[in-house]
């Protein structure tokens, strides 16, 4: 376990330097070419998104809070070595118990990808971590899940997953679909809900970022 801590953790270092050469190493394949260049900064343009959490890191994944410059982002993994590629403000934890780290109502998007089928495949355990999830969003806020509709990951399929029964489902950030199949090869998928706005109160939404209190009272 220090072993492989002390791995990542010396990857995350050789990575960062690449990356301030303006190397970014990363996945070239479709799935997260969307990720990265459309729906993550579409999330961060959104004036309404403040905040969020990225639940499951990894070394492709290091780099993604710096596409959320104008968001407060939060990550998220069980695995302790791997928190060499969370972002600065990280937590140690399992998405199951979500509620015992994160406030009620206090985030504007969860984005979980690729979690749900890797490692986080129990039944009982993915209605515990996305009903938990789902209590951390301000009403209105915004779940997006990236999931893989093909045997081993599928085993829980998001339809039946009682947790986002009450959620209204939404177009993906700048995808215009609630659901579409990324890549057809591992049959990445991306999906999007929110929490019905019914029991919005003002004071939820104050802890906007500068920019986007800015970006917002101007409309945009
Ligand atoms: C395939 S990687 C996906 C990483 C990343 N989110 C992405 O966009 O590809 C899955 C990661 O989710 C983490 N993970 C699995 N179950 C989890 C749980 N219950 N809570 C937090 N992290 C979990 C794993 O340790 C692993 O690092």
């Amino acid at each position: 376990m220090l072993a492989k801590a002390e791995l990542y953790r010396t990857a995350a270092r050789v990575l960062s330097t690449l990356d301030r050469t303006g190397w970014i190493l990363r996945y070239r394949w479709g799935d997260r070419r969307l990720l990265e260049d459309v729906i993550l900064p579409t999330l961060d343009r959104d004036p309404a998104v403040s905040s969020a959490l990225l639940v499951g890191c990894a070394w492709y994944t290091r780099h993604y809070p710096r596409l959320l410059p104008r968001t407060h982002v939060l990550t998220m993994e069980i695995d302790p070595a791997k928190a060499a590629f969370g972002g600065e403000r990280h937590l140690v934890a399992n998405m199951v118990e979500i509620r015992q780290h994160v406030a009620p109502g206090s985030l504007d998007a969860i984005v979980c990808n690729g979690v749900l089928g890797w490692g986080l495949d129990d039944a009982c355990a993915v209605e515990a971590a996305f009903a938990g999830a789902v209590r951390c969003l301000k009403p209105g806020g915004l779940f997006l899940l990236g999931w893989n509709d093909i045997a081993p990951r599928n085993g829980c399929a998001p339809d039946t997953i009682a947790a986002l029964e009450g959620l209204e489902a939404v177009p993906v950030p700048g995808l215009g679909a609630h659901s579409l199949v990324a890549l057809e090869r591992n049959q990445h998928c991306y999906q999007a809900w929110r929490r019905p706005e019914e029991d919005a109160t003002p004071a939820q939404n104050t802890d906007q970022t500068p920019e986007k209190r800015r970006a917002s009272s101007a409309g945009g």
